[in-house]
């Protein structure tokens, strides 16, 4: 009997399994209610007494080694699972690398530069946090000047004002301040509006405007500029100036370009009419360059301003200005196949 239950631990001890339904098998066999060890227990009433001891502690090393032998091939087989899992199958192809792409609003303002590269104009920035002087008063608007409703502002502290840049016009501001003429500059950039936000318009937009200062610059040439601007940007070869008012210069106009009637969606965008509004200009306002000790009977210049989501909305045909800020990757994936 003894010699039987030794013979078992033996047995136990070399077993090896693969597969869990095999542990299983095992684990039945040895330690499931109606098990081999079970049965052993039953049996141990029948030893005689002087037998007892010894055939107890040989049916518990019996048990104890087939429990251990259960958690150990377990672990095993778990293990191997795992290491599938780090190196699956090698033969099969490598996963693809996933190309990232410009932001949509990165390759507008890097596609308006290089048209107006082409022409002359330096790329200048300026600081997000601006003080009064540069966003307003240099630009012809001081205090109280009614026309600081035109564009809702976020300050951030009162006396002395600072401010969010409600338009990159107060990088214009700085570069004529530290610049002498010739002046040819665009100034791109992330610009600040207390605006609520809709499909049409958000708090946080980007701009570029543009700046043209020498001696006899005269509204022909920034017509003529901004003609050919329309020209590389969109194909467009029509453009219009609608008198409008900005206090930084005089004369000022909306620029308008003839879209077209082609289809439902020109129909839509420019609400029949066939044409779009896309910037502001104007002439420098002589006052503007005194403040920035730029002589107004020597020189003349002419400003023009655009958003840049406009821009982007009108190229690719994106109905909601508030996709640009949503990082959404079905969107963004979009614009891989643009440089
Ligand atoms: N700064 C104006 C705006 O943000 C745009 C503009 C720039 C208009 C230069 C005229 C000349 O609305």
């Amino acid at each position: 009997m003894l010699d039987k239950v030794k013979e078992l631990i033996t047995e136990v001890e070399s077993f090896n399994a693969t597969t869990a339904n095999e542990i299983e098998t095992f684990r039945i066999k040895y330690l499931g209610s109606k098990g081999i060890i079970k049965d052993l227990f039953t049996e141990f009433k029948n030893v005689p007494n002087e037998q007892k001891k010894e055939f107890g502690q040989t049916i518990n090393l019996l048990k104890n080694s087939a429990e251990n032998k259960v958690t150990t091939l377990k672990e095993v087989i778990e293990n191997a699972v795992e290491e599938k899992g780090v190196y699956g199958d090698l033969t099969r192809p490598s996963e693809p690398i996933e190309l990232g792409s410009r932001h949509p609003i990165s390759l507008v303002k890097n596609q308006i530069i290089e048209v107006f590269n082409r022409i002359g104009f330096t790329v200048s920035e300026g600081p997000e946090i601006e003080d009064d002087w540069h966003n307003f008063t240099a630009l012809n608007l001081p205090e109280y000047h009614p026309a600081r409703d035109m564009q809702d502002t976020f300050f951030i502290e009162k006396n002395p004002d600072t401010l969010l840049r409600t338009h990159t016009s107060s990088v214009q501001v700085r570069y004529m301040e530290q610049n002498e003429p010739p002046i040819r500059t665009i100034s791109p950039g992330r610009v600040f509006r207390n605006e609520d936000i809709s499909a049409r318009a958000h708090c946080i937009f980007h701009q570029v405007e543009g700046l043209y200062i020498d001696t006899d610059v005269s509204f022909a040439d920034l017509k003529q500029t901004l003609l050919y601007f329309t020209k590389e940007m969109f194909g467009k070869s029509k453009i219009r100036l609608r008198p409008s008012y900005f206090p930084f210069t005089e004369p000022s106009a909306e620029v308008d370009i003839y879209w077209g009637l082609e289809t439902e969606t020109d129909y839509r965008i420019t609400k029949g009419t066939g044409w779009l509004e896309i910037m502001g200009c104007g002439m420098v306002d002589p006052n503007v360059l005194k403040n920035c000790n730029i002589d107004p009977t020597k020189y003349s210049g002419y400003a023009f301003g655009m958003g840049i989501e406009r821009i982007a909305m009108l190229l690719y045909q994106i109905p909601d200005i508030r996709m640009f800020y949503e990082n959404d990757v079905r969107f963004l994936e979009q614009f891989k196949s643009v440089i």
